[in-house]
C-alpha cells in the first residue's frame, strides 16, 4: 500500500500521548500551566451556524503577527484560499474559560506563492502568517509573549536535541469500522510533549522540513501532534525560540514520527511579510470581519 495514504494534516485536532495498543490509546500528555507557552495561540473561525471552532495553533512572533501553517487556510486539493473569518485567540490554556483569553481579529492571511505549487501529497513550504487588525498587548498581559526565530544555521542536522510540541488538538484515536481510526473532539485545554528533533524518516525528510519523534516514542509509545495542532509550534524552551511549525504526520496513527515546517528554511518569506514587503513571491488574502472583544459572547463548537 502506498504510504501516502498515510500522510495526513493536522488540521482541526489535538496533542496525544498514546499507548501502543490499537485498541485503546489512553491520554498521557501534560498540561500546560498558564503562562507556560506564552506565544501559543489557537486560531478560530466563525462557523455558519455562529459557533467559534478551534482551527490550528500558532505562534506570536510579534505584536502584529502570528505565525502558522498555509494548509489551515487553504483548500486541500487546489492549496488556494478558503474564505473563513478567523480570529486568533492569545493567552489562555483554556478554550472553555473565556474570560482567560484574548481575541484579536485577522486582517491578512499570507502564505508562500512556493507553497502553492506543490501537489496534493506535497507539503513543502506549508507555512503562514497572520496579521491582526490591532495588535496584541504584549507588555500588558501576564500569559502573552513573543517566541524568537532561528538564525539560518540553527537547529539543522545534526543537531538531534530535545523540543517541545503545544497544542489544542486531539489526545485520544481508537479503532473504527472497517480499519477506521476514530479521532476525538478537540480538547479544551493545552497539551505538550517532548520530541527529538532531525529524526531519519522511513520516507525521507525534506531540508525545509523538521522530522521529530517523541521521546515517548522510541520506548514504543505513541505520542505527539495530531488533528487540531496544526500551525502550532515546536519549540525550544531554553532559548525561547520556535524551530518548527507542526504540518502533518507520516504514518496511520497520530504520535508517530511528525513533520514541521522548518521556520530557518523560511526566514526570507517572514522577514518580507513583517516588513511588509509583498511581492509576487508571496500570496495574500484580505480578511473583512469584525468580532473584536465581542468574539468571547459566540458559543464555543464542541469540544471534550
Ligand atoms: C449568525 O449571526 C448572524 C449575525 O448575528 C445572523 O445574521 C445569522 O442569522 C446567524 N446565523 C445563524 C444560523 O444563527
Ligand atoms: C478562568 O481564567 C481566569 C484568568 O486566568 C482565572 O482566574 C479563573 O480561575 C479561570 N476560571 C476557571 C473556571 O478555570
Ligand atoms: C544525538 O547525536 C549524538 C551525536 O551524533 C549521538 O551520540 C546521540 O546518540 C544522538 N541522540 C539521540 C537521542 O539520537
Ligand atoms: C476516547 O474518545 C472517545 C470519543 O470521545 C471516548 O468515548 C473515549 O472514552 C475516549 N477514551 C479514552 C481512553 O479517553
Ligand atoms: C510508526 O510507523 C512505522 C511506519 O509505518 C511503523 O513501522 C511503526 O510500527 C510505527 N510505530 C508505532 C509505535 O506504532
Amino acid at each position: 500500500m502506498n504510504s501516502k495514504i498515510y500522510f495526513s494534516l493536522f488540521l482541526g485536532l489535538k496533542l496525544i500521548v498514546l499507548i501502543n495498543s490499537k485498541k485503546l490509546r489512553i491520554i498521557e500528555g501534560e498540561y500546560a500551566l498558564p503562562g507556560q507557552f506564552p506565544h501559543q495561540v489557537s486560531i478560530q473561525a466563525m462557523t455558519l451556524d455562529n459557533c467559534t471552532d478551534h482551527l490550528c495553533g500558532g505562534s506570536i512572533i510579534d505584536e502584529w503577527h502570528i505565525l502558522t501553517a498555509a494548509h489551515c487556510f487553504t483548500d486541500e486539493f487546489t492549496h488556494q484560499f478558503v474564505d473563513m473569518p478567523l480570529t486568533v485567540v492569545a493567552g489562555t490554556v483554556d478554550l472553555l474559560n473565556r474570560s482567560s483569553g484574548i481575541y484579536h481579529d485577522v486582517l491578512v492571511v499570507f502564505i508562500p506563492f512556493s507553497y502553492t505549487l506543490n501537489g496534493v501529497d506535497e507539503f513543502n513550504h506549508d507555512i503562514a502568517i497572520l496579521k491582526l487588525r490591532d495588535p496584541l498587548p504584549l507588555g500588558s498581559h501576564p500569559y502573552l509573549g513573543v517566541v524568537n526565530l532561528p538564525a539560518s544555521d540553527q537547529y539543522l542536522p545534526p543537531d538531534n536535541q530535545t523540543a517541545i510540541v503545544s497544542g489544542f488538538g486531539v489526545y485520544n484515536q481508537t479503532d473504527g469500522p472497517y480499519f477506521q481510526i476514530i479521532s476525538s473532539p478537540k480538547s479544551r485545554y493545552l497539551k505538550f510533549n517532548y520530541g527529538t528533533i532531525n529524526v531519519p524518516d522511513r520516507d525521507g525528510c525534506l531540508d525545509t522540513q523538521v522530522c521529530v519523534e517523541s521521546l515517548k516514542l522510541q520506548k514504543g509509545y505513541l505520542e505527539g501532534a495530531c488533528y487540531g495542532d496544526s500551525g502550532g509550534p515546536l519549540y525550544d524552551e531554553t532559548t525561547n525560540t520556535l524551530i518548527g511549525v507542526v504540518s502533518s504526520k507520516r504514518y496511520e496513527w497520530c504520535g508517530n514520527i511528525s513533520r514541521f515546517t522548518r521556520v530557518s528554511a523560511h526566514l526570507d518569506f517572514i522577514h518580507q511579510v513583517v516588513a511588509d514587503k509583498i511581492d509576487s513571491t508571496i500570496l495574500y488574502s484580505t480578511q473583512s470581519h469584525y468580532y473584536g472583544s465581542q468574539y468571547h459572547k459566540y458559543t464555543v463548537c464542541d469540544m471534550d
